[in-house]
Parts: structure tokens; C-alpha cells; sequence
């Protein structure tokens, strides 16, 4: 089958011919029919590194062909979504729902010294996340799929696993945010989208976005924000303590840098919480006052994968999808061929993409 290698840094993606495995265990056969362009990939490929060479690839989209002899939760001919939470389903924090903190994740993937998933050229190839998803084909472990109705366009589907689940989750199951709630969203982009949108699901009174783009900003109107600041004009953390009345109960950052990240917790009200979801660089953190946050019990809290639990979570996102109150179609910005995703990522530096999907797997 044809997957786009990494064959080391800064070495892009080409088109060769892989070899898959057969399913084994708990393995499943998933044809690739979307395969988002998501920036950890990039980051991966360009200077995070890893072991090359790789397929990487991490929201995908496509129908069973194949099982595992041990696989009981998909059927041949199911609709699925793969998402880049691993959980084995019976350490503690599994069994306490809490699958995007497993403690044994390996569990998911074959063991080192059993024949790989993926090979190329007689070597190994890195199964990037378990899913490896820039590829024809795919052998995913039955715990990272979720299904999806077939009424489902593949495209807007392959967005679920990993900017979906992260943005939505992270207002809905992390932060639990309420109706009549203020929610902040800094950084306009594609995963900052999708938490406007959990915003909107959870009824919350007021929807700020913030980013240093006009454009982004407007797609962020049309999403659903009621206010939108940018922050390179007007100093954000006055027009949302303006804004709020005093401060917001719960500000989300999709940016990752300092100064900002210093921001958020500033725009926070009485009883806030600080979610950190982007990381712009190694150095991403921040100072709190433990003055301010114990007078006003306000808390500053790291977001892995909006909390997700996906056998329940990407089915949810794609009822509210089908029923018209998640807006993904204006995030598939473009669809590309498999040996086409360079320029995906170099269309991706444009504004006014939002997301780069793969959907021509032909060549
Ligand atoms: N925590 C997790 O589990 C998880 C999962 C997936 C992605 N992420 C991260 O989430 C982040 C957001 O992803 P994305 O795909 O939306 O990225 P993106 O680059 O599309 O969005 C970031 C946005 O921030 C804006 N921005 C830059 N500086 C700003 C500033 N000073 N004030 C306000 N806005 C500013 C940019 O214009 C851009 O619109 C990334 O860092 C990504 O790695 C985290
Ligand atoms: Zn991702
Ligand atoms: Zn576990």
C-alpha cells in the first residue's frame, strides 16, 4: 500500500510502498478514507523527531476492512474515527473514566521484538500514535476508534480525533463549563474553533476570542463568538475584564507563550479557571500569584486531550455534527492527495486556512 515516510527531519513526506501486517489481537484494518493535517505532526517532522523512518498522521477517518481475532467493539464495514488517546481500559485511571490518563498505553501498540505494523524496504517503520494515518491503510488498536453513523462525511469525520476532541473537550469535560458561564478563547485557530463550538453546546453567556489575525477573528464570529479582540491592537485583558464585568470564569489558551499565557490568568474573575492546551515553544509556562489566586480561588489547570473519553465522545460530536450544531465543514479549509501533504502544511502558514485534510489516497 502507498503512506507518506518521514525518512528523518526536516525531510517532509513522500509517497512510497509500505507494507501493513496482518491484524492481530485486538488490531484492526481501517481504510483511510481522511487523514487530517494536524501541526504535532509537523512538529514531529520538523524538531520534536522520533524514530524514522515514520508514518505519521494522527486524525483519520475510514471503514473496517479486517479484525483482530480478539477485537469485539468494531465490525468489517463500520464507520470509524482514530484518535491518539491510547488506554489499555483496565489501569485505575481507566476504570475511574479517565482513559487520556492510562498508565499503560503500550498495551495498545505491538510489543519491541514482535514484527511491526509497518514496514518499508524490509525496516520497520515508526507507528506513529498507533495510527499512522498518512496511508491507504491502517492497523489501529480497537480501543482508539470511534464509531461514527454513515451518514458522516469522511473529511469533516477525520477532524474529530484530535482538534475536536481537544477543543470541545476542553470546555465541556475539563473545564465543565456551565450555561450562563463567560468563556475566553485565546487563538483563533482550528482547535480554538472547536471549543467556541463546545462553548455554544454548553450554553455559555458570553463567548470571547481572542488572536492577533482580523481575519481569524471574523471566522471566529461566524462560529459563534459574541466578542471578538485583538489582541495586537487593544490590550486584551482589559476589554474581557470590560467585557465580563470584573473577569471571566473560564479562559482556555490555544497559544502557548508566556506573555499570553500571563494574560489569561489575569482575565480571569472570581472562582476562575486557566485551562493550558497550546504550547508555542519549549518555554511555554507560567508565573501565578498566589496572592491573587488564593484570595479569588482561582486555578490554573494543563488540558491532555480535552479529557476525552473517545468511544463516547467522537460519536457525540458527530450527532451534534449531523444535527447542524457543530460546524466543521468551514475548518476542512482544503482537500489534498496523499503525496500532496508539503504543500498542505505550507498552505496551513496561510490565515486563512483552518485545516488541510487528505482525501485523495489514490497518489
Ligand atoms: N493539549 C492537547 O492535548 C493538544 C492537542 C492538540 C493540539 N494542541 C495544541 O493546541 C494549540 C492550538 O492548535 P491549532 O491547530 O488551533 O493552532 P493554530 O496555530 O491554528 O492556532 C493558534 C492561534 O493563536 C493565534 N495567536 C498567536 N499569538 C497570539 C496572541 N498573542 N494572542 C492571541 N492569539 C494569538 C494565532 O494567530 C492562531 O490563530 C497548538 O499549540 C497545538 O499543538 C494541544
Ligand atoms: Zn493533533
Ligand atoms: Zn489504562
Amino acid at each position: 500500500m502507498k503512506a507518506a515516510v518521514t525518512k528523518g527531519l526536516g525531510q517532509g513526506f513522500v509517497v512510497e510502498d509500505v507494507t501493513l501486517a496482518e491484524p492481530t489481537g485486538h488490531e484492526v484494518r481501517v481504510e483511510v478514507r481522511a487523514s487530517g493535517l494536524c501541526h504535532s505532526d509537523l512538529s514531529v517532522a520538523t524538531f520534536l523527531g522520533g524514530e524514522f523512518p515514520a508514518v505519521l498522521g494522527h486524525e483519520v477517518a475510514g471503514v473496517v476492512t479486517e479484525t483482530g481475532p480478539d477485537v469485539t467493539q468494531v465490525r468489517v464495514g463500520d464507520h470509524v474515527v482514530g484518535s491518539l488517546i491510547q488506554y489499555c481500559g483496565a489501569c485505575v485511571n481507566c476504570l475511574a473514566g479517565r482513559t487520556y490518563l492510562c498508565e499503560r498505553p503500550e498495551t495498545t501498540v505491538r510489543a519491541p521484538g514482535e514484527a511491526p505494523r509497518l514496514s518499508w524496504n524490509g525496516e520497520p517503520v515508526w507507528n506513529f500514535s498507533g495510527l499512522s494515518g498518512f496511508a491507504q491503510e491502517a492497523l489501529i488498536h480497537e480501543n482508539q476508534l470511534g464509531v461514527i453513523p454513515e451518514e458522516m462525511p469522511f473529511a469533516p469525520a477525520a477532524l474529530l480525533g484530535c482538534g475536536v476532541l481537544t477543543g470541545a473537550g476542553a470546555v465541556l469535560n475539563s473545564a465543565n463549563v456551565r450555561q450562563g458561564e463567560t468563556v475566553v478563547v485565546m487563538g483563533a485557530g482550528g482547535v480554538g474553533m472547536n471549543a467556541v463550538s463546545g462553548a455554544r453546546l454548553a450554553g455559555a453567556g458570553r463567548i470571547i476570542v481572542t488572536d492577533i489575525e482580523d481575519g481569524k477573528l471574523e471566522r471566529a464570529r461566524a462560529f459563534g463568538a459574541t466578542d471578538v479582540v485583538n489582541s495586537r491592537t487593544s490590550d486584551p485583558v482589559e476589554a474581557v475584564r470590560e467585557l465580563t464585568g470584573g473577569g471571566a470564569d473560564h479562559v482556555f489558551d490555544f497559544v502557548g507563550a508566556r506573555p499570553v499565557t500571563a494574560q489569561g490568568f489575569q482575565m480571569l474573575g472570581r472562582g476562575g479557571g486557566l485551562y493550558l492546551i497550546g504550547i508555542a515553544g519549549t518555554d511555554a509556562g507560567i508565573d501565578v500569584s498566589a496572592l491573587s489566586a488564593l484570595t479569588y480561588s482561582q486555578k490554573v489547570q494543563g488540558v491532555y486531550m480535552g479529557s476525552s473519553h473517545l468511544k463516547r465522545d467522537i460519536p457525540f460530536y458527530a450527532s451534534m455534527y449531523l444535527q447542524g450544531r457543530m460546524n466543521l465543514d468551514d475548518l476542512v479549509s482544503q482537500e489534498i492527495a496523499l503525496d500532496e501533504i508539503d504543500a498542505g502544511y505550507e498552505a496551513l502558514k496561510d490565515g486563512t486556512t483552518a485545516r488541510v485534510v487528505v482525501t485523495d489516497l489514490l497518489r
